[in-house]
């Protein structure tokens, strides 16, 4: 086994993460060069347009696909060189919340029997009487009805279907949950419900959470530390406040112009992304944001601009980033 020691509060730490896939195209490049960590009981925050490569990792880091290059410490040790009996552990303390419970819950399967089903498959309770216990326990912790216990997620709406995921995920007493758009697919009120009670969760509990979203205010409410990503890599990571008062990546800055913000009196310059995201499929070199970038100068083409510390704790992929914000 490959142990490393991390900082003592480092629940994760990624390390030049790489996911490609074969396409008939080529070679994909959906998660390219990615290091993050997370540490323990935080929330790390990972936004960016669609198909930037935030579910790949998310999925990869809690080992449901395999990754094609790269570390992942979990707790000081490397799962993508884990065993059998490590990686069996690891399914129990790392799990994932998708953001589509209708399409991710199995429509045969009652509440009981969607939430008892992580726990039969890991043997963790002993005798039925136990299972069912349990599954009381869970729906009581995410805020169901003992009531709905027969029901079937059809029968159920957006949000109470989320509460059965969101239930399956904490099955296991996990120490680390991906939550991919939890709230995505719902209606606003409900968001804000599923939001707190996962907020809630990790207070009580001290919990990990990786947060994809590509709703930048959810992103802002729920965070510690927030992660852009474009197009497989991340361009700036800084803590939360950090991130929303001053990005430093035109990418971010676009992003946050689209914002709407409460104050009627705020002025907003609207920063209007010219051109398509490029194709990820065997992405050109220089920095993969310069085509769109209103700033590009020769350099960005022909040099990979790396992510480094330009403040403490913040970190920034772009050869003119500081000189950028002086300019605007
Ligand atoms: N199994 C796969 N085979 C081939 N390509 C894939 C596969 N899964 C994802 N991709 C591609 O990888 C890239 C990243 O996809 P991913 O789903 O991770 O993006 P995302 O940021 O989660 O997007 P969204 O916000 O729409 O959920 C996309 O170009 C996608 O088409
Ligand atoms: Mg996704």
């Amino acid at each position: 086994m490959n142990a490393h020691t991390p900082a003592a509060e480092t629940l994760l730490d990624i390390r030049g993460l790489k996911k490609y896939f074969h396409v008939r195209k080529g070679l994909l490049h959906a998660v390219d060069d990615v290091s993050l960590t997370i540490p323990r009981g935080k929330t790390l925050g990972l936004v960016g347009e669609s198909g930037c490569g935030k579910s790949t990792l998310g999925r990869v880091v809690i080992g449901l696909i395999e990754a094609t290059a790269g570390e992942i410490f979990f707790n000081g040790e490397d799962m993508l060189k884990f065993g059998d009996e490590q990686r069996a552990r690891f399914r129990t303390q790392a799990q994932i919340v998708f953001q589509d419970p209708f399409s991710s819950l199995n429509p045969r399967m009652s509440v009981h029997q969607l939430i008892a089903e992580p726990l039969l498959i890991n043997s963790v309770c002993g005798s039925r009487k136990e299972v069912d216990a349990k599954v009381k326990e869970l729906m009581d912790t995410v805020g169901l009805a003992e009531r709905l216990v027969t029901s079937f997620p059809h029968e159920l709406d957006g949000g109470r279907r989320q509460r059965i995921g969101v239930a399956r995920a904490l099955a296991l007493n996990p120490e680390f949950i991906v939550l991919d758009e939890p709230v995505s697919a719902l209606d606003v009120c409900i968001q804000a419900q599923i939001l707190n009670l996962l907020g809630d969760l990790r207070k009580e509990r001290g919990y990990t959470y990786l947060f994809i979203s590509h709703n930048l205010s959810v992103v802002r409410y729920v965070s510690d530390e927030v992660a852009v990503m474009y197009l497989g890599q991340v361009v700036e990571k800084a803590a939360n406040t950090t991130l929303f008062r001053k990005p430093l990546h035109p990418y971010t800055q676009a992003l946050l112009s689209a914002v709407p913000v409460a104050d009627p009196e705020a002025k907003k310059e609207r920063i209007i992304l010219e051109g398509d995201v490029p194709s990820p499929i065997e992405p050109a070199p220089g920095c993969r944001f310069a085509p769109r970038c209103i700033y590009r100068q020769e350099r960005c083409t022909a040099e990979n601009p790396v992510l480094s510390e330009r403040e403490p704790g913040h970190f920034v992929s772009c050869h003119f980033a500081g000189a950028l914000r002086e300019r605007r």
